[in-house]
């Protein structure tokens, strides 16, 4: 066939559009090549369009042949481009595989743990709840009635002091135990009852060894005929089982407006295991060679508490005691500095985080 010159001229053209297109894509490597390229050629003001729009300026008799071959030409570099494009998206998503590697330990979110006044709190309350005791809480801004007056500390005791208590008016306070809640408690119920009362208590007091706050649990079973017998085995069980079966325990007298007859009670000193003395021969610092260190207050309830909650002195009988939960927290974990425990230093409460609760 013979072929007009401006024919000719057409198919030349699209011939070298051809190939400059199978050129560059020949160095495409990423996909914002390949767009430059759909740019340049197949856009609405790419190359290709510009040539078919030549079409129009050939003569009648060449158009047939040229629209074919140009259409072929449009069709080769339109399925070129989807080709490369799917090569390059499959080649995109080959390299995140590849880039992923299950057998990687994963990061796990850091979680918060337990305080340690919390864990020690918790487990306390455990072992009362074992032998039948229920947990009672209450406010920490408190009357003097309350805190004081059904207490049985009178007017001119030093524990009303300005100097010890902190006072938010001249009959309200925020209080300086948990015994509060022994008043509470049986003013609500009726023996026999046994409760365990966490909590945070309030005193002017702020040095190395006393936070103007800290945490109580105060424990109290009121029944006929409860004797100091029943108190020491109680605490007996309670210290043995938060602190170790072998420890040994001392009642000691002492005096509490609230229990008559009163008592203080040590344990075997749990840092050098009642010695008195460390490994290295030194003195021990916790017990300060004495071998025993103060854990709790304790005592028969007075019968002026009775009195002041209409509970007959006469027909009922009862104990309570009363103990600070950071102290046990710092026996029992040998911690030596009580401002760790309100410092929210992380690294130091992390270490609670496999501490499990008895
Ligand atoms: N409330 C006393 C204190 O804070 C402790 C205590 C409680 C003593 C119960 C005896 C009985 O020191």
């Amino acid at each position: 066939m013979v072929t007009s010159s401006a024919l000719q001229a057409f198919l030349d053209k699209l011939q070298h559009l051809e190939s400059a297109f199978e050129a560059a894509v020949e160095e495409v490597e990423d996909p914002e090549d390949l767009e430059n390229i759909r740019v340049t050629y197949l856009s609405r003001r790419g190359s290709l369009v510009q040539a078919l729009s030549e079409l129009k300026d050939l003569p009648e008799a060449d158009r047939p042949e040229a629209g074919k071959t140009a259409n072929l030409v449009k069709q080769r570099l339109q399925d070129r481009y989807t080709q490369l494009r799917d090569q390059l998206q499959q080649q995109r998503e080959q390299a995140r595989r590849e880039a992923f590697d299950p057998t990687l330990p994963g990061r796990s979110p850091w979680t918060g743990t337990l305080h340690p006044v919390t864990l020690v709190s918790e487990e306390i309350c455990t072992v009362f709840q074992g032998l039948g005791y229920q947990v009672v809480t209450g406010p920490e801004v408190e009357t003097d009635f309350y805190n004081f007056e059904a207490l049985n500390i009178p007017q001119d005791h030093p524990a009303r002091d300005m100097q010890d208590t902190l006072y938010l008016s001249d009959s309200i306070v925020l209080r300086t135990h948990t015994s509060p809640l022994q008043i509470r408690t049986m003013q609500e119920q009726r023996p026999p009852l046994a409760a365990v009362a966490p909590g945070k208590v309030y005193r002017r007091d702020a040095d190395l060894t006393h936070s103007p706050m800290f945490n109580q649990i105060e424990g109290f079973l009121v029944d006929k005929e409860i004797s100091m017998a029943d108190l020491r085995g109680t605490l007996t069980h309670f210290l043995r089982r938060i602190f170790s079966q072998n420890i040994r325990i001392r009642f000691r007298p002492s005096f509490f407006p609230f229990t008559e007859p009163s008592a203080e009670v040590d344990i075997s000193c749990v840092i050098c295991s009642g010695k008195g003395y460390s490994e290295d021969g030194s003195p021990c610092r916790v017990c300060k060679q004495t071998g025993f260190v103060e854990i709790l207050g304790c005592g028969m309830i007075d019968p002026e508490v009775f009195k002041a909650v209409g509970y007959d002195p006469e027909s009922y009988s009862g104990f309570a005691f009363g103990l600070g939960i950071e102290r046990v927290a710092m026996l029992k974990y040998g911690i030596d500095d009580l401002r760790l425990f309100f410092d929210n230093d992380l690294p130091f409460l992390d270490q609670f985080r496999f501490y499990p609760a008895i």
